[in-house]
């Protein structure tokens, strides 16, 4: 089959993860006989130094025109400085709600080999596995009116809810929980916010359809804190735009790195494939950054848009199979441990994918290292 992906590499360390990717995509390709045709877009400050606007609309006709999106990460320090418009960012998220992507799915595991990558004890981080199923397309990040006052003096963000998109968000957290362990649990801060008290009261009706699985609420700053005391004991944590932004960072640290968090930005057609990282600009161009993240989101791709299961999963076993051989991006890597750059875990990836079963036993060479 043709895989037809529109590849945005973006800004900061996002080309760098993306050429990872990309190795381990043609790599996933040959050994199951697909074809990969992949377009490159600009997106971000790369776009803006180039065609004035983040998000070009050669860019937006080449990402509804694909089966899929592969992006990088946005974001660059000179933007700061620019209109809220125009900033790397926004292009993000235009073209999510441009996409029709409301649903962001961010798997959280442990790897096995990387308990001790963890800032938590084994025994609390052990067993990990969880979904941060976060609303995308809604909530303060879109609602209005936002804006700074006329006089400069005030500015607004608005946390706006309807019942329409809570009901959309909530099913796909269902449905992600009939496939696991059936738990849902619903993240809020209904104890203050009138969103939250509509949100939580139309979750509560979209479970009557799921009488399968367990639906239970809690509070945002409690959550927060249950992710470190006890994240093992969450199946799928269904919450907002802006809470499950920053819960997903605070999952990503909890297994090791959020340089490992993959995710799934769908709800319209194919959808957006991508690191939960951003562009990194302390590390960008050092060649260190962790490519993980992205070469697990083009697992999701297949695995999502085309349905390829022994694909993706042959995908996540090489991982596997090169984190448990030793390799660690610096990011990784816990006291005297070696460490590799970007490029080597990516062949490493690559290479393992490309084993035939029978092979897969067999060790998996670690490189010779630099110490970043
Ligand atoms: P960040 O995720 O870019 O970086 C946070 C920290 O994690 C940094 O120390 C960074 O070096 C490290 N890190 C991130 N990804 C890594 C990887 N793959 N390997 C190793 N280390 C990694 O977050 P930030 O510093 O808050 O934001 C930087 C820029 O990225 C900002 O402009 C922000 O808006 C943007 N951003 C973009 C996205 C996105 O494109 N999806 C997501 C988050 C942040
Ligand atoms: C993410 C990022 C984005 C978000 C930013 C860059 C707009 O932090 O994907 O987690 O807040 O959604
Ligand atoms: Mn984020």
């Amino acid at each position: 089959m043709k895989w037809q992906v529109a590849v945005l590499p973006g800004d900061g360390i996002g080309p760098e993860v993306i050429d990872a990717a990309v190795v381990v995509l043609q790599a996933t390709a040959k050994r199951f006989g697909h074809e990969a045709d992949l377009r490159f877009h600009d997106v971000g400050w790369a776009a803006y130094e180039g065609h004035g606007v983040p998000l070009p609309n050669a860019t937006l006709e080449g990402c509804k025109g694909a089966d899929a999106v592969l992006l990088g990460a946005v974001g660059d320090p000179r933007g700061d400085a620019l209109d809220p418009e125009l900033r790397p960012e926004a292009a993000l998220l235009a073209l999510r709600q441009e996409m029709g992507c409301f649903a962001n799915l961010r798997p959280v595991r442990l790897v096995p080999a990387l308990a001790d990558a963890s800032p938590l004890r084994r025994e609390r981080v052990e067993g990990t596995d969880l979904v941060i199923v976060r609303e995308l397309a809604g909530g303060v990040y879109y609602a209005g009116p936002r804006g700074r006052d006329a006089d400069g003096q005030g500015a607004v963000d608005t946390m706006r809810y309807s019942r329409g998109e809570i009901v959309r968000i909530a099913k796909v957290a269902f449905e992600t929980a009939r496939g696991r362990r059936k738990q849902v649990l619903s993240v809020d801060k209904a104890n203050v916010l009138h969103s939250s008290r509509l949100w939580r009261e139309v979750v509560d009706g979209v479970a009557e359809a799921y009488p399968d699985v367990t639906c239970t609420h809690m509070l945002v700053d409690r959550a927060a804190m249950e992710l470190v005391l006890g994240p093992s004991r969450l199946d799928v944590m269904l919450t907002s735009n802006l809470f499950g932004d920053i819960l997903s960072d605070e999952a990503a640290a909890v297994v090791g790195s959020i340089g490992l968090l993959a995710s799934a930005s769908i709800g319209g057609g194919g959808g957006i494939f991508e690191p939960v990282h951003g562009s990194a600009p302390d590390i960008a161009g050092t060649g260190t950054a962790n490519p993980l993240a992205t070469i697990l989101s083009v697992a999701l791709l297949l695995r999502h848009v085309y349905g390829h299961e022994a694909e993706a999963t042959a995908i996540e076993a090489a991982v596997e199979r090169v984190l448990g051989a030793g390799l660690r991006t610096p990011d990784l890597a816990r006291g005297r441990e070696r460490t590799v750059g970007t490029e080597a875990v990516a062949r490493a990836v690559a290479e393992a994918v490309a084993l035939t079963e029978a092979d897969a036993g067999a060790e998996t060479t670690v490189p010779r290292t630099s110490h970043a």
